[in-house]
């Protein structure tokens, strides 16, 4: 089934200037990029985005990592986009993750780890409607 997953370039890669990296490795996977572009959130749209965290041991750290910096959001596509942009992604924590996939080639750390990507369908209709406009979509 083709589906749209909710992908987001973190403030550690695009200062370390890997964006341009891990977007080349996301078309060589076979997504299509349906929507994009650069965000820098505040305290209260990353405390929203992050909501389902609340109260967990690493929120605080969380919001303070996603909001040092400016992300690339973007919309992917492709056949069973959801789970195959997570194995893209590889482990949160990089140190676990497979050798090839854009965590253990950029992450730093469990926090600073490079790229986010839903975890559910039903997360990523949630997280695509939370940045992006019909108007924004291609
Ligand atoms: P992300 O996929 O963006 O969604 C939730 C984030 O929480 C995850 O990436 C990690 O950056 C962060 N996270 C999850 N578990 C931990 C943890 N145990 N310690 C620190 N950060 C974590």
């Amino acid at each position: 089934m083709i589906q749209q997953t909710l992908a987001i370039i973190k403030p550690d890669s695009v200062r370390n200037n890997y964006a341009g990296k891990i977007l080349s490795l996301i078309v060589d996977h076979g997504f299509s990029i349906k929507a994009i572009k650069g965000v820098h959130m505040d305290t209260r749209d990353a405390q929203r985005f992050y909501g389902i965290h609340t109260g967990k041991p690493f929120f605080d750290k969380l919001v303070d990592f996603i909001t040092s910096g400016p992300c690339i959001a973007m919309i992917l596509e492709k056949e069973n986009a959801v789970d195959d942009f997570r194995k893209l992604m590889g482990a949160t924590d990089p140190n676990e993750a497979e050798g090839g996939t854009i965590r253990s080639l950029f992450a730093e750390n469990k926090t600073a780890n490079a790229i986010h990507g839903s975890d559910s369908s039903d997360n990523a209709f949630i997280e695509c409607n939370f940045f992006f406009s019909i108007q924004e979509r291609f």
